[in-house]
């Protein structure tokens, strides 16, 4: 009996001190490096519609998170995270050589926001958004816009502020969050006189709807949108600027607890007028898509009626307040 003893003791000792040494492992590893890959993005040729379509996109995907207190894309401290993702700050990316990004070539740009990692190697966990999806086009004119006369981007001095990623984003940059690998061939601009195709494309490539909208960003599915765990069905936890809890809605076409019940119409007043169908105002962090054309909003509807139905009930306390 003594003996048995004495071996689980030992056993479980064995596992406490593993443990104790897979945190340490994790903790001094931090975020992981990746190797850089070589690749061939030739340099953006910019002209006025690039970079108009490069703001439009920009306005929903980079400006939120990265205008800073100048008014400039010179980063803040996103107080909206969830704090379990740690003390998080986006970084200056205007013109500045030295605070900014202005010393970056365009396959630099092209390749952390196709992959998430930076020239030197550095990986950017989901805080940082991916967009493996983006079209050639769509992404030319982000880079367009980064490089433009546009008064977000002009130099600004503010030096970034490191962030403070918790062991948590740490552990799952070892199980979950990686590298994207950067696509092998162009991405082509989808047909947009093709709904449902146009629609797909808006929600996981140009304008990013599911990351917010399923299930948890802690379980995103970068690379494959439509694997995420609860693909489109909301109820991901945001935290708003002053502090309170918000879920995201549920935009399958569920009729309870989706959008089953909306008619295309309550849908473009939600995304031209963000008013939900009692006519009530959607709260941040839902962004304002009132730059969306008419054919943007029919395509995103028109897919949305292919998604798989998620019966989710989402808690919206905050209509009350
Ligand atoms: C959800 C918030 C969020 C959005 C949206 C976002 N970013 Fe970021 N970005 C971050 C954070 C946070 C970091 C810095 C992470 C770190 O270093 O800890 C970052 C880092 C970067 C960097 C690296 C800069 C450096 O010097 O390290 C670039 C470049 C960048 N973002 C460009 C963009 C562009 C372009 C867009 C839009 C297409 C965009 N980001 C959208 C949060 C965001
Ligand atoms: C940054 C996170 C975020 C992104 C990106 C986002 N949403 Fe939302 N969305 C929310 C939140 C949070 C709510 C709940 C707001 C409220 O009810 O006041 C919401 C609410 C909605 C509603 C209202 C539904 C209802 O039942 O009242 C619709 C429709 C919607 N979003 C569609 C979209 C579409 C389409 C996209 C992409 C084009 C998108 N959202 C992108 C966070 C986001």
């Amino acid at each position: 009996m003594k003996i048995v003893l004495r071996i689980l003791l030992y056993l479980v000792l064995f596992a406490v001190v593993a443990l104790i040494g897979f945190a340490c492992f994790i903790q001094v590893r931090g975020i992981p490096k990746y190797e850089v890959d070589k690749i061939d993005y030739p340099q953006v040729q910019s002209d006025s519609d690039l970079v108009a379509n490069g703001q439009k996109i920009a306005s929903v995907q980079c400006i939120v998170c990265h205008r800073g207190t100048d008014g400039k894309l010179s980063g803040r401290l996103l107080q909206e995270l969830p704090p379990e993702f740690g003390e998080i700050h986006s970084a200056n990316i205007t013109q500045s050589k030295e605070h900014g990004i202005g010393k970056w070539t365009d396959d630099q740009i092209a390749y952390l926001l196709r992959t998430g990692v930076k020239p030197d190697g550095q990986y950017l966990p989901v805080y940082m958004p991916k967009f493996p999806h983006m079209s050639e086009y769509d992404l030319k004119s982000v880079i367009s816009f980064l490089h433009s006369d546009k008064a977000y981007v002009q130099p600004s001095e503010i030096a970034k502020v490191p962030s403070k990623p918790s062991f948590l984003t740490k552990f799952l940059c070892l199980v979950a969050f990686k590298k994207i690998p950067y696509p092998s061939a162009p991405i082509a601009h989808p047909d947009t006189t093709k709904p449902k195709e146009f629609g797909h494309y808006l929600v996981t490539g140009r304008y990013d709807c599911y990351p917010c909208h399923s299930a948890d960003f802690k379980t995103l599915n970068m690379q494959f949108p439509e694997q995420t765990p609860g693909y489109c069905g909301g109820g991901n936890k945001m935290i708003t600027l002053d502090g309170k809890e918000r879920f995201t809605a549920n935009l399958t076409m569920d009729e309870e607890t989706g959008l089953g019940s909306w008619s295309l119409d309550d849908f473009t007043n939600a995304m031209l007028h963000s008013k939900n169908k009692q006519g009530k105002m959607l709260r941040e962090p839902m962004l304002p898509f009132n730059g969306m054309t008419d054919t943007e909003v029919k395509s995103i509807w028109a897919y949305l009626q292919t998604v798989p139905k998620i019966k989710n009930v989402v808690d919206r306390k905050w209509e009350q307040e």
